[in-house]
């Protein structure tokens, strides 16, 4: 029995999916900076799965750093920012920056880190989102590569966490809705 099958209601995304999509993006990615190489910016702590599958999957050279904010809940919401809690290591100064990201769901956190980022002066900027909820957007923003559009459903898994949980499943899964009640 999996570790959590107590709380899995069905497999959305199966692991064989998500690994043929990452290589798909892999190769795209390669073509598209093989120019520049790529400089890759994950948002913790959702992408590290991610990150660590897509790195593998680009045959440019690539350099990668990590950002972590605070959450958009509602006190965030109330004041209209959100908060870097770890900030990059490197400068982005004059390089190709790829934001990547697990999710987008209202494009409020993807927003903000756009904002600082591009204050920083990349020499270009561009966003990975694995996964898109379209439907909960209440910022349009460009997203040059996506993985899958997904439902409003909970998920679970391939850096997703319930309680800060099922993160290190290879699939996407929704969550059983009792669990939500
Ligand atoms: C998720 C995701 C994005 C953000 C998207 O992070 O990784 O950063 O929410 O939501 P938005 O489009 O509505 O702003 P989360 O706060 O769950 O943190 P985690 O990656 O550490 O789980």
């Amino acid at each position: 029995m999996n570790f959590a099958s107590d709380v899995i209601d069905k497999v959305l995304i199966s692991e064989q999916d998500i690994q043929t999509r990452i290589r798909e993006l892999g190769s795209q990615i390669s073509h598209d900076y093989r120019m520049t190489g790529v400089h890759l910016v994950g948002v913790l702590k959702g992408s590290v799965p991610l990150v660590a599958d897509l790195l593998r999957a680009i045959h440019v050279p690539v350099t990668v750093d990590f950002l972590a904010v605070s959450g958009y809940g509602p006190a965030e919401r109330r004041r209209g920012s959100v908060r870097v809690i770890k900030d990059l290591d490197q400068n982005v100064a004059g390089r190709p920056v790829l934001v990547v990201e697990d999710v987008i769901d209202t494009g409020l956190t993807l927003s903000y880190i756009l904002r600082i980022l591009r204050a920083r002066q990349p020499a270009s900027l561009n966003v990975l989102a694995f996964l898109d909820r379209p439907g909960l957007r209440l910022v349009d923003l460009p997203i040059r590569y996506v993985g899958f559009p997904i439902p409003d459903d909970f998920l679970i898994g391939y850096g997703l966490d319930y309680q800060e949980r099922y993160r290190n499943l290879p699939f996407i899964a929704t969550l059983k809705p009792s669990l939500l009640d």
